[in-house]
């Protein structure tokens, strides 16, 4: 183990043995991923500053940013949510407010698991403390777009909101990695921005919006989801849901 993930296994609060166990690859290869550019350039104000936890990190305030729709969209994984018991859920990146919380309350019920990435250490410490009441959540420090899970490893995987903020090379990775991870006949459930209907009052606001704070989201306005996954993906394993006129879509593949 290196220097890099010894500081973020003590960041953790972990022991330095625990945080290989729950990760067996460390211990062989020192692959603790750095900070993505786009992370650093484009989103520091969000997940990176100490003090962007301090202002995002509350349930209203992740509800505003979706105009309301955060308890829906949380609602629309849930409902799909639907794993044999003693399943493993992987969620890749970690979101604020209660979604992690609620996806972990779902899945103890029947003795499965929620497995929790993120590159940012700072996201992963504030998760940990988030969800200390939950037995069943895992922590690992990786980036989605090269995950260090073999093949097959998961029932379902959940991502939410993650692919509007990654450029596209980035994006089509973890999507690709997404689907890599996720066991033949289970289910990759992403959640994100769409472009909205134009009748939709919303689409002129939050093109000015995401054009200023989140520029690689305009991508999904432009072009379908479907369209940055792995060319062997056919129409018959998708099945798309939009909400609050467009501006939002829950795509599930099956793999
Ligand atoms: C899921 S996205 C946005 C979620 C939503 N907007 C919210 O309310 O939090 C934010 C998370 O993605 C993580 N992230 C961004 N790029 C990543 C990558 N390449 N690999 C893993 N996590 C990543 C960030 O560190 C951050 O914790």
């Amino acid at each position: 183990m290196n220097e890099e993930s010894r500081a973020v296994a003590e960041s953790y609060d972990y022991t330095v043995s625990e945080y290989v166990a729950s990760e067996p690859r460390l211990a062989a290869v020192d692959h603790a991923p750095p900070i993505p550019d786009y992370l650093q350039d484009t989103y520091w104000w969000a997940y990176l500053h100490p003090k962007a936890l301090h202002f995002f990190e509350r349930e209203w305030v992740v509800n505003l940013i979706l105009w309301g729709n955060m308890r829906k969209l949380t609602q629309a994984v849930l409902g799909d949510l639907n794993v044999q018991p003693n399943s493993n859920v992987l969620q890749v990146a970690c979101v604020y407010g209660e979604f992690s919380s609620l996806l972990a309350g779902h899945l103890a019920s029947n003795g499965s698991k929620l497995e929790l990435v993120d590159v940012a250490p700072i996201q992963l410490q504030n998760a940990r403390e988030k969800l200390a009441g939950h037995q069943n959540v895992g922590f690992h420090h990786q980036d989605s777009s090269a995950l260090a899970f073999p093949a097959a490893k998961f029932d379902q995987t959940v991502v939410f909101f993650l692919l509007h903020e990654q450029p596209e090379d980035v994006r089509r990775k973890t999507i690709a990695e997404a689907i890599r991870v996720t066991r033949p006949g289970g289910k990759v459930i992403f959640v994100d921005y769409h472009g909205p209907r134009r009748s939709n009052p919303f689409r002129y606001v939050m093109k000015l919006v995401l054009t200023w704070l989140e520029p690689f989201a305009m991508d999904l306005w432009r072009q379908e989801l479907p369209a940055f996954m792995p060319d062997s993906v056919r129409p018959e394993q998708l099945q798309s849901e939009f909400y609050f006129g467009g501006l939002y879509q829950k795509i599930i593949l099956t793999v």
